[in-house]
């Protein structure tokens, strides 16, 4: 078993290292800010991901927190960069935490390997390598191993991968990364730093292309009378395109796709090379985030005093992060129209993010006299929305599922107008609204 020093305790240097710890090795996480490593020490997760406090708990004599560089570097065999790569006013991806690791690092026997986890521009291994031999760290081995693992399945994400990639300028530098994930099941791609790095950003590209592509499916199923649901079913079965990443929505968020869709566009057109095809994929996705609001004008007409229920605020299930999210698009479309809007999430805490924003406690408290609930995020609690008690409560019945999570037939069976995205809406005239005190006022 190995000792393993993690720079970053974000989201994905805790992840990582309490599954390293999980697999027996011994694990020491530094990170610069105080306010989150005196929590870590005391226990306490500075975020919501399923399992990981488990994990961190179960592991707790084997994963230490630290501030000091030295005490996570000093005999470890692997040097694990988990900083985060957050994009810069050009679109770029910004690296100064990256370079502030290189800076950080004590004096160094032996030769551990220094693996690069964080996503990265094509191209930073190489950098990365100068840099340390021109400070006279020849005997520090380099690597990119990078990270596949989506927020809110992180923990099974890393204990059972697809693929596991690392690329190596030493063989065997790279043999050592794949020794300490050898009692993971998964294919083990090795090849050189380059590729591993594009590895990473064109899996991600491809992921948001499908969604992009599904997504402008829909919108044309809904000008010519087809069911994306359906649509997407019969195209996954095709072995050759598969299932995955066909769910069309109001866009992807999070901290991830976006940035490192504009990493790869800059890095490209940085080289000389005008990716069109993400071009398009990013400005299909942004157009997606506002078309709700289309939805919500054909309903109700102008939005002016409408009042608008958001449910689900993170920018996916199973996650508290608001990073991206489209819920902050949408909610200063809608308060551009002069929407009242109201916000629930079960666990995402949007503060400033969603400025003008009143966040409710419930979803019922959300959508009381409501004129449309608007399902974001395709939190489980959402699947009952369709129930009597919401439709008495709102002023107007409407429900705009940005997800495709209901079925549509029961919905309107319930006593809704239902607008889903890229499927058959109804109309509102159906449905008389309800003659209770709370909502006869405001007819
Ligand atoms: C994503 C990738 O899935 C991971 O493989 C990758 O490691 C990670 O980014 C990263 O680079 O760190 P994540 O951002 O956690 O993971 O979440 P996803 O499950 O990929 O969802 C991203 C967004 O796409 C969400 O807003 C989701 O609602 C949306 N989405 C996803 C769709 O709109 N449709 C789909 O079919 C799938």
């Amino acid at each position: 078993m190995s000792k393993i020093g993690i720079f970053g305790a974000g989201w994905v240097g805790l992840v990582t290292g309490a599954c390293f710890a999980e697999l027996g090795h011994t694990v020491v996480i530094r990170d610069v800010a105080t306010e989150r490593i005196e929590p870590l020490q005391q226990g306490d997760l500075p975020f919501y991901e399923p399992e990981l406090a488990d994990v961190v708990e179960r592991n707790r004599h084997r994963l230490t927190f630290t501030l000091d560089p030295a005490e996570a570097a000093g005999d470890a065999e692997f040097l694990y960069v988990c900083v985060g790569t957050p994009s810069t006013y050009s679109g770029d991806a910004n690296l100064s935490y990256v370079w502030s690791v290189l800076d950080d690092l004590p004096e160094l026997d032996g030769r551990p390997v220094l693996v690069m986890k964080s996503t990265v521009p094509v191209g930073t291994g190489e950098k990365v390598r100068s840099a340390l031999d021109a400070r006279g760290l020849e005997h520090i081995g380099y690597a990119s191993n990078p990270e596949f693992l989506s927020e809110g399945t992180a923990i099974r994400d890393f204990m059972h991968p697809d693929r596991i990639v690392i690329g190596a300028f030493e063989p065997a530098d790279g043999d050592r990364v794949e020794e300490l994930h050898e009692s993971l099941e998964a294919p083990i791609v090795r090849s050189d730093v380059g590729s591993a790095e594009m590895i990473k950003l064109a899996a991600n590209a491809f992921l948001m292309t499908r969604i992009s592509f599904i997504n402008e499916i829909a919108n044309v199923c809904e000008l010519v009378g087809a069911d994306v649901q359906e649509v997407a079913r019969g195209v996954g079965l095709d072995h050759r395109l598969g299932p995955h990443f066909l769910r069309a929505g109001i866009g992807y968020g999070g901290s991830c796709f976006p940035k490192d869709a504009s990493a790869l566009k800059q890095l490209a057109s940085n080289s000389g090379y005008h990716f069109q095809l993400l071009s398009a994929v990013i400005e299909v996705n942004e157009l997606q985030k506002r078309r709700v609001v289309a939805k919500l004008v054909k309903h109700l007409g102008k939005l002016r005093g409408k009042r608008v229920a958001l449910l689900g605020l993170a920018f996916k299930p199973n996650t508290d992060d608001m990073r991206e999210a489209p819920s902050i698009v949408l909610a200063s479309r809608l308060l551009a129209e002069g929407a009242e809007v109201r916000g629930w999430d079960p666990v995402a805490e949007p503060g400033e993010l969603l400025k003008g924003v009143e966040i409710s406690g419930t979803v019922a408290e959300a959508v009381k006299d409501a004129d449309a609930a608007v399902i974001v995020t395709e939190w489980d609690e959402l699947r009952a929305l369709a129930s009597p008690e919401i439709r008495n409560s709102m002023r107007t019945p409407l429900i705009v599922d940005g997800r495709n999570v209901l079925d549509p037939n029961a919905v309107r069976k319930a006593g809704f107008a239902y607008e889903g995205i890229g499927r058959a809406s109804s109309p509102l005239v159906d449905f008389p609204r309800p003659q209770s005190p709370s909502t006869g006022s405001s007819e």
